[in-house]
């Protein structure tokens, strides 16, 4: 919605030399300003997104990162509705989870996102409140979750 999972993508996606896709959900929400924060209700009721089809198949890739934000402390529309679509596409793959976040503990969240996956999932998340978006701290923790994924 403000370009911080984007940014974090490109970055990872730079280093894995990996295809990159944004996953769009067909609703169109307030974005800008403080408004955006209504959307927060969607998510905290589950709601199940319609996403756009995607350009890439998830058949043809091995491994697949997931990068998101959190909407009050639950996971967003439009990854339930990817994870609705492809989660039996995602079995025996090698699956990742980024999540970006302003200032709420991730813990419960990465569990609620967990929850959606077929399978085991190499995870980690990057919390505005604790200096995790800083050049320095971002680059290694990147370089963490990438050691993490290629050994899983
Ligand atoms: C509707 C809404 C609800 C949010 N709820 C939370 C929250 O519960 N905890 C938190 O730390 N950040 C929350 N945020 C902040 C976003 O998770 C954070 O800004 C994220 O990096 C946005 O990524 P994006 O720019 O790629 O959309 C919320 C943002 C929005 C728009």
């Amino acid at each position: 919605m403000t370009g911080n999972c984007e940014r974090l993508a490109n970055k990872i996606s730079a280093q894995l030399e990996c295809d990159i896709e944004r996953i769009i959900e067909q609703n169109k929400r307030i974005s800008k300003g403080f408004l955006r924060f209504v959307n927060g209700g969607s998510a905290a009721s589950k709601k199940i997104g319609k996403i756009n089809p995607l350009i890439n198949n998830p058949d043809n890739y091995e491994r697949i990162l997931i990068i998101t934000p959190f909407w009050a402390s639950s996971p967003i529309p439009a990854i339930r509705g990817f994870l609705d679509l492809y989660k039996d596409k995602m079995k025996g793959k090698k699956l990742g989870l980024i999540l970006t976040n302003l200032g709420t503990d991730p813990s419960e969240v990465i569990l609620k996102y967990n929850e959606l996956f077929p399978e085991s999932v190499t995870t980690s998340s990057f919390t505005k409140s604790k200096g995790e978006w800083e050049e320095f701290k971002e680059n290694e923790k990147i370089d963490i979750f990438i050691s993490d994924f290629n050994d899983n």
